[in-house]
């Protein structure tokens, strides 16, 4: 939550920083503000509540003379202290408005050092526990006239999780930033240097990045970077190349990015597949977990949040099926708190697009606390989650930058496959030529999935007419069932319309209740040819919900006429094995979401209220 770029090189600050921000917004868009170094040797600072957009309408409108320079930085917001206002919008500044900071993350302590400068005469000009931090490196620059000792020093005083950024007008040629369980990469060029949330910032310019460890502090300068550590050690961030460029960073020609990464869907899953099925046999990514660790396991938890917690569900049909191990699926949230049986032959399975979601982190700290054994599955190079894990299986889908997960909860459920048929292999529970068989059935859903997206302008017609509707319900069993739920979690989210998902066998203990006239009911079927018991119960759940006037739009297999006759809308599917079908009937679910928010009138990149990362608890 919240994005954060700094910048010190030959351009023009203003420019780089406000260019990566627009890239970082999906981090949060309750306000942005900049803070430049300027050729006049003044620290400029703009800052305004609201979308990026809001911002740059008002440089426009002043002008942006004062506000040149070739270093400066930048911060785009989720407000957690303080009401998304022009005055808690960030960079904050010290009383002598000599210094500007921009953070990412809570200070958890913040009330105590907020009493402590009142005590000491700082007036505070925000609500904001970020603001503390400025008026405590004010004090610690004037006390050691040195940037980086003043930041390492403060945070050493800081609790919960952070990045900050800092510059000071006396220090104009470098900024100073810290990392304690937050994201933060530098960004390596010719002659210029960044420092971002996320790589998407700066990936216009250069490719090389550093990610930066735990409790470090790097300082950046026209010619390099240095790291320490909070106590000053000398120490080494991670280098890597980043392995897409500025296209996969823009919308290619589509309105929105979550259209465009909609759309992305099948290469999302053929890149997550790649490389992983050489000489007969499945292979994880950065497997630090040996066949024998693989073999004892006796347990699976899976944990997550969101749409990830419902690709976890998914996960468990399959590994309970293939490998025949006892699989829970735990929201990560909920995990830590209720003292979960774990040990050794403990396999917990954390899955995060971003790999910095702090209930997931913590459940992966907590679980290995607890000596259990942690696989990551994850979308971002080097985040905390992997870094932390014993094991990572990347799902390769690319940058997601609209906030609704699409393209990643594909290819989360395939890496789940991956790591069930590692298991099942592991085992010994499938032989090798079965093994073969699931992978070849995956290596066939991009086409599956490619076909579906052929479907898309029948699905926005439906949008366009379920708009006006108040409630939406969605129904599915077995692996069904999650992507009711997740079909539920994008009209939330996008449209802000009441939305729930249940498993079709619930809804006679009362939900049914809800049922009237007209209202739209999403089922989501089976295939008629896999569990043939399955399709009867929903045949008969569909005819319960037509019986009480509800309008059923069915999600099912083409050429499943037993279906036809109850379905006032049918929206069609290609044939997969029935653990497969997840990566079908999800597709129109997001598209449905995506044009009902349109019709609405709402950016479905950036829906109210959220961030794509949600880096606190
Ligand atoms: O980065 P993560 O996968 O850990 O994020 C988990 C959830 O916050 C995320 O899936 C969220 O539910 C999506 N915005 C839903 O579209």
């Amino acid at each position: 939550m919240c994005g954060i770029v700094g910048y010190v090189g030959h351009r023009d600050a203003l420019d780089v920083v406000l260019r990566g921000l627009g890239r970082l917004e999906y981090r949060g868009y309750d306000s942005a503000g900049v803070a430049v170094l300027t050729s006049a040797g003044m620290l400029a600072v703009a800052r305004k509540a609201g979308a990026l957009a809001n911002l740059i309408d008002e440089l426009d409108a002043t002008g942006r003379a004062a506000l040149r320079g070739t270093a400066g930085m930048g911060h785009t917001r989720w407000a957690t202290h303080g009401a998304p206002t022009d005055r808690n919008a960030h960079p904050h500044r010290d009383t002598a408005g000599r210094l500007a900071v921009v953070h990412n993350g809570i200070i958890e302590n913040h009330a105590q050092l907020r009493a402590e400068l009142e005590h000491g005469g700082v007036e505070l000009a925000s609500d904001t526990d970020t603001e503390t931090a400025a008026h405590l490196l004010a004090a610690a620059y004037a006390r050691y006239g040195d940037l980086p000792l003043a930041l390492r020093m403060v945070c050493r005083r800081l609790s919960g999780a952070f990045t900050l950024v800092v510059t000071h007008i006396d220090e104009p040629d470098l900024i100073v930033a810290a990392r304690r369980s937050s994201p933060l990469v530098v960004g390596v060029g010719n002659g210029e240097h960044f420092i971002a949330s996320d790589v998407a910032a700066f990936i216009e310019h250069t490719r090389n990045a550093v990610e930066l460890g735990q409790d470090q502090v790097v300082t950046i300068t026209r010619d390099g970077y240095q790291i320490t550590d909070f106590h000053g050690a000398r120490a080494h961030g991670s280098p890597f190349h980043v392995d897409w460029d500025l296209s996969a960073a823009e919308k290619g020609g589509h309105d929105y990015f979550m259209l465009k990464e909609i759309q992305e869907q099948p290469s999302a899953i053929a890149n997550t597949l790649r490389g992983h099925f050489i000489d007969g046999r499945i292979v994880l990514d950065e497997q630090r977990m040996d066949t024998q660790e693989l073999r004892d396991v006796d347990k699976v938890f899976v944990v997550a949040c969101g749409t990830a917690y419902h690709s976890g569900m998914v996960a468990k049909y399959a590994i309970e099926h293939w490998c025949r191990l006892p699989v829970e699926v735990e929201l990560a949230s909920e995990f830590r708190y209720r003292d979960p049986v774990l040990d050794r032959s403990t396999l917990v399975v954390a899955i995060s697009q971003s790999g910095e979601t702090m209930d997931t982190l913590e459940a992966v700290r907590h679980a290995r606390e607890q000596k259990a054994r942690v696989l990551a599955i994850c979308n971002t190079n080097g985040a905390q989650i992997p870094r932390e894990s014993d094991a990572v299986l990347y799902t390769h889908a690319g940058p997601e930058i609209g906030v609704a997960a699409t393209k990643t909860f594909l290819a989360q459920i395939v890496a789940n496959f991956l790591v069930g048929l590692a298991l099942a292999q592991a085992r010994g529970t499938k032989y090798a030529d079965e093994v073969a068989r699931e992978f070849a059935e995956l290596e066939a859903m991009p086409a599956a999935v490619a076909q579906v997206l052929g479907t898309v302008a029948a699905v926005r017609e439906l949008g366009r007419e379920l708009a006006p509707a108040k409630v939406v319900l969605f129904l599915g069993r077995h692996v069904g069932f999650p992507v009711a739920l997740e079909g539920a979690l994008k009209l939330k989210e996008l449209a802000y319309m009441h939305a729930e998902g249940f498993a079709a066998g619930e809804l006679k203990h009362g939900a049914i209740a809800l049922l009237e006239e007209g209202l739209p009911v999403v089922v989501v079927m089976p295939s008629p040819k896999g569990r043939a018991v399955l399709h009867a119960k929903l045949l008969s759940n569909i005819q319960e919900i037509r019986a009480r006037g509800a309008r059923t739009i069915v999600i099912a297999e083409e050429g499943d006429e037993t279906v036809r006759p109850y379905a006032a809308h049918l929206l069609e599917v290609p044939a997969v094995p029935t653990l497969l079908q997840p990566l079908v009937s999800t597709v129109p679910l997001q598209v449905l979401a995506a044009e009902i928010a349109r019709q609405r009138g709402y950016d479905v990149d950036k829906p109210r209220n959220l961030a794509k990362s949600v880096t606190v608890e």
